[in-house]
């Protein structure tokens, strides 16, 4: 791990993204991702009834996997973004329970609450390595035996990756924005206590950035 890691700063983007999520209340649009259409059409193949996404923002995903019939549980560290989809969801009349929920600390859910956990671009956060190996033994213990993990992250093949400001520990910050980059060796890290099923990369709007999508099953 680099010296330039301080996690003061990281933990600064708690703040920033408070901000930037009610000043711009569709800042990812109201579309769902394709990491969630296709994580759908995994969950639906492996009968997977309740659903965990971590991350949520302003709720984009969770509409999506809602309607499709899954009983969902968003979670995010914002409390704007936590109302939006609240809200939202209200109006379209959907019913997702949501929580403010830091995924830094324990995940306030009893274990082997969930047949599947979902979070698309919320491991890339300013997440330590270590915070990550926590954060998946928490997922772990809030999944049912056989539960399913699919995940998503910005990876060292990004253009941004080694670029901008070096927060360490592969992470760079770019336009306020700190995200830590993926390598195959993390990837690997990750998956104890779990077997991969899954692992495909892809490309989505802007850079455009480089992200890979795991899916692990609790082994
Ligand atoms: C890149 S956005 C993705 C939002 C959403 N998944 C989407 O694709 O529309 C990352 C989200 O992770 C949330 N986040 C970042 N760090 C977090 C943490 N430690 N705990 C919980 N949420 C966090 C942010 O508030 C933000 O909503």
């Amino acid at each position: 791990m680099s010296d330039e890691l301080d996690e003061s700063i990281l933990d600064g983007q708690q703040g920033h993204w408070e901000s930037m999520l009610s000043d711009n209340p569709d800042m990812f649009g109201l579309e769902p991702s394709e990491a969630a259409v296709a994580a759908a059409a995994q969950f639906r193949s492996a009968d997977v009834v309740t659903v965990v996404e971590l991350g949520a923002g302003q709720g984009r995903d969770s509409f999506y996997l809602s309607g499709e019939g899954f009983d969902l549980t968003a979670t995010d560290y914002s409390q704007s973004g936590i109302d939006a989809i609240a809200d939202r969801a209200g109006e379209r009349g959907l019913s997702i329970s949501c929580a403010r929920c830091d995924v830094r600390g324990t995940l306030p859910f009893p274990e082997a609450s969930f047949d599947a956990c979902y979070s698309h671009m919320l491991f890339c956060m300013a997440l330590t390595t270590p915070q990550l190996e926590a954060l998946v033994l928490e997922i772990r213990r809030v999944l049912k035996a056989g539960g399913l993990l699919t995940y998503t992250a910005r990876t060292t093949d990004d253009a941004h990756f080694g670029s901008g400001i070096d927060r360490g520990d592969d992470m760079f910050e770019h336009g306020g924005f700190i995200v830590h980059f993926f390598s195959p060796e993390l990837i690997e890290e990750l998956s104890e206590g779990f077997e991969i099923i899954e692992l495909l990369h892809f490309e989505e709007a802007g850079l455009p950035r480089r992200l890979v999508s795991v899916t692990m099953r609790k082994a």
